[in-house]
């Protein structure tokens, strides 16, 4: 059985939700999100994946491109991977595009082709959690579930004027069960969780000050009576992230360079990637690593260091750039390198290159 903490004044809950789907729909025009001009069961799912971790002004191109390539889910399901991954491209953690072709392969096997109304069977899919589930639900099918996330936790919150830490996973549960008898059904549903999240976005800021004057529950919000609306709500801080040294090394060969693949399980699981090292290795330490390769140095440079932040890793880069001797004879023969190699039109046209690795992209050409 889940957690619960007890919430204060949950008796403004009804108000609350009575205000918002009117606030939504006269100010929803402001923000013109291609997915809310046509909510279809499959517009809805695919724009909230995008939009689990990456902002919504930033998905608009990648899903417009998305839709014109897989226009439905039987032809995401027969998506080539590699054509997919290009398609993601840019938008980061990858495994969510594989959990969508996932997901459609069995919504095509198990569903006749249809994304399941039922919650448990939208929650069963391949990337479809508590919160993509109400939302989908909610928007596509104008079902009464509360899709809680930051801003539905920071706008109830402040609200109720919540000291509880929106970090527990009790808090959240409390606020979907204080929420869930209160939702309406229909069109209405839908219309209220975006409504939190177009006021989480715009209105009930997360840092700095919020724009309370133009927030349709001014008037009944707790924490703006008292002040307390930039110390709400209460949130411990996350855990620290792993640090990690990695060396790239960009190998030229001619007209080329080398990409590897990366293992199918693990961070950027099966993306390329070039050739890298853990540690901060020196010149000396690349030779001896390009050695044990059977490569030989025509010339090595040193290039700029980098950080790129998951949300779990921290990598530090430095990378090093290497022309190489043409192969000998029975390395060409034996192929004994992982390594594919690629000229610059080819990795940009075909290979999909993850963020980690575009700081060193522009000293390839
Ligand atoms: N973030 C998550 N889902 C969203 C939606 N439907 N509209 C705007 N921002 C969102």
């Amino acid at each position: 059985m889940p957690q619960t903490i007890t919430l204060p004044h949950t008796e403004l809950i009804p108000e609350i939700l009575q205000k918002l789907p009117g606030w939504y729909r006269s100010q929803s025009d402001l923000r013109e999100l291609p997915w809310r001009k046509s909510p279809t069961p499959y517009h809805t799912w695919l724009s909230e994946i995008m939009l689990q971790q990456t902002r919504a002004s930033a998905v608009i191109p990648y899903y417009e491109r998305f839709l014109a390539a897989l226009p439905d889910i039987a032809s995401l399901a027969a998506c080539d991977d590699d054509a997919l991954m290009k398609l993601w491209q840019g938008l980061g953690y990858y495994s969510r595009a594989r959990n969508l072709k996932k997901a459609a392969t069995i919504i095509c096997q198990e569903h006749n082709g249809k994304i399941p109304q039922d919650f448990k069977a939208l929650l069963a899919l391949p990337g479809i959690g508590r919160y993509t589930a109400s939302a989908i639900g909610s928007i596509a099918f104008g079902q009464p579930w509360p899709a809680v996330d930051g801003n539905v936790l920071r706008v109830i919150s402040r609200a109720l004027a919540s000291t509880a830490d929106i970090a527990l996973p009790a808090t959240k549960n409390s606020m979907e069960q204080a929420l869930l008898p209160h939702y309406p059904q229909g069109e209405t549903a839908g219309d209220l969780n975006q409504a939190f999240m177009d006021l989480g976005a715009t209105i009930c800021l997360p840092k700095g000050t919020p724009h309370c004057p133009c927030c349709p529950l001014e008037k009944i919000c707790l924490a703006h009576a008292e002040g307390l609306e930039q110390e709400l709500p209460r949130k411990s801080s996350p855990q620290k992230r792993r640090r990690e040294n990695r060396t790239i090394l960009l190998l030229m060969q001619g007209d080329t360079v080398a990409l590897h693949k990366r293992p199918p399980k693990g961070l950027l699981a099966g993306l390329w990637e070039f050739p890298n090292i853990e540690g901060k290795l020196d010149k000396t330490a690349v030779n001896e690593w390009l050695q044990t390769q059977g490569l030989s140095v025509k010339h090595i440079q040193k290039l700029p260091t980098a950080k790129h932040v998951f949300s779990h890793i921290e990598w530090h880069l430095s990378g090093w750039r290497i022309e190489l001797t043409p192969p000998s004879d029975h390395l060409l023969q034996e192929n004994t390198l992982p390594f594919t190699w690629v000229t610059p039109a080819e990795l940009t046209e075909k290979y999909s290159l993850p963020s980690a690795f575009h700081y060193y992209l522009s000293e390839i050409y």
